[in-house]
């Protein structure tokens, strides 16, 4: 190994590389920031999915419960409770929640409580559509089982 580097060749390996690197960088930006409509499931954004989440930030529901893995874990993880509870079945993931909700709190003993919220029907329809809609953000296989 009598070849060395010399400092024109280090120069280029410096600069190329550098070059290089930033492009794939900027490409995978651009890639990552294409994604995210559908991924986040924009498209579907109803005017009671956003009445929903409103009522998710008021009650505070994040104080106890999980959603995409964001939250307290007093209580379940509520990003898949719509394949958990409702089998994707819109229409019985709905009649679910009513009762979920109205039910609130458990008497069961030695199992975490719930408080009773005193939401209407409507509120809790667009709870459920919030839960809805949130379960089918593209969270790479998040949360990894049914139970959450
Ligand atoms: C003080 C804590 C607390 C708050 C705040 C709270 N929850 Fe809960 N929630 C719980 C607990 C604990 C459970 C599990 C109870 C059980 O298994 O008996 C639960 C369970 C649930 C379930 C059923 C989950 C399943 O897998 O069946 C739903 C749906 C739910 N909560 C929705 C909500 C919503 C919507 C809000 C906000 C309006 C909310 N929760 C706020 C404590 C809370």
């Amino acid at each position: 190994m009598t070849e060395r580097i010399t400092k024109s060749m280090a120069k280029n390996i410096y600069y190329g590389g550098g070059t290089f690197a930033l492009l794939i960088f900027i490409a995978l930006t651009f890639d990552t920031v294409h994604q995210i409509p559908e991924r986040s499931n924009q498209q579907n954004m109803t005017e009671n999915v956003v009445a929903g989440k409103k009522l998710w930030e008021d009650n505070n529901c994040v104080g106890c419960h999980t959603l995409i893995g964001e939250g307290a874990y007093y209580a379940p993880e509520l990003m898949n409770v719509f394949q958990r509870r409702g089998a994707s079945d819109e229409g019985a993931f709905k009649a679910y929640m009513q009762g979920w909700m109205a039910s609130q709190p458990l008497d069961t003993p030695h199992r975490r409580k719930m408080p009773q919220f005193n939401l209407t029907n409507e509120q809790v329809d667009s709870l459920s559509d919030f839960l809805i809609w949130t379960s089918k953000v593209n969270a790479n296989e998040w949360p990894p089982t049914i139970e959450g």
